[in-house]
């Protein structure tokens, strides 16, 4: 049913359910919190979030957000139900591969994913799914830590990488500005949140210049 790759990173992410939220405490509390808080609250509408883990964006959906989140990892998706049982939320959480989407083109208001771009085994394959299922006036949001452009963090980043690929199932170097532009999505803003260049936000639309027959130079 998967590739050789996404199983690997499905049980990765499952053997890393139980300690996933304790992991992240100190830098959840300090920073990913007021990101989070930021980038979903306001959204209203029908709306996916790929690998939504363990639910740790749930509690800043607000009444008017219809959420359905997927994730790959059976494991992260049972801590994110204990959080939505536990809110009293109504958000639908389902097994899926986001480089195979099991929805009808054009479903969703709004696509949104939290560090996840850069565990996706496939990213621009899962890119180009999440494309098909927003609706055209619809928007893609993405809160990503992305390769630097800053030479020394970006040696740090790829020497790291190894392990935390290996160990956690996240890449450190990821070019992800790349990833996003050549699955044809269009980026209307890239904004650098935290960590120099690294914690990025970017807001995009499903329409690429390239499908209106327009040169993108970025
Ligand atoms: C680093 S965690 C981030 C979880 C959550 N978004 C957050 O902000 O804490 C990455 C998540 O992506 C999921 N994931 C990785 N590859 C996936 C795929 N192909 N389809 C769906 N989810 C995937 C993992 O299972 C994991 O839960």
């Amino acid at each position: 049913m998967y590739d050789k790759e996404t199983l690997k990173t499905k049980k990765r992410y499952d053997r890393f359910a139980g300690f996933y939220d304790g992991m992240e405490v100190l830098v959840e509390k300090r920073l990913f919190k007021r990101l989070r808080k930021s980038t979903i609250s306001k959204l209203a509408g029908n709306i996916l979030e790929i690998g939504v883990g363990t639910g740790k964006n749930l509690p800043y959906y607000n009444s008017k957000a219809k959420v359905t989140g997927i994730d790959l990892s059976p494991k992260m998706l049972e801590r994110a139900r204990e959080k939505s049982r536990k809110l009293n939320l109504k958000i639908k959480l389902l097994e899926m591969d986001a480089q195979k989407l099991k929805f009808k083109d054009n479903t969703f208001d709004y696509v949104v994913g939290s560090f996840v771009l850069c565990s996706i085994p496939g990213p621009v394959k899962a890119l180009k799914e999440i494309k098909r299922v927003v609706k055209p006036k619809g928007k893609i949001i993405f809160i990503e830590h992305v390769l630097s452009k800053h030479k020394l963090i970006a040696l740090l980043e790829h020497l790291h990488n190894p392990i935390t690929s290996r160990l956690f199932g996240f890449n450190m170097n990821r070019d992800t500005r790349k990833n996003i532009l050549s699955s044809g999505i269009h980026i209307e803003t890239d904004e650098q949140l935290a960590f120099f260049d690294v914690f990025r936000r970017f807001i995009c639309k499903p329409e690429s210049m390239h499908d209106k027959g327009v040169k993108d130079n970025g």
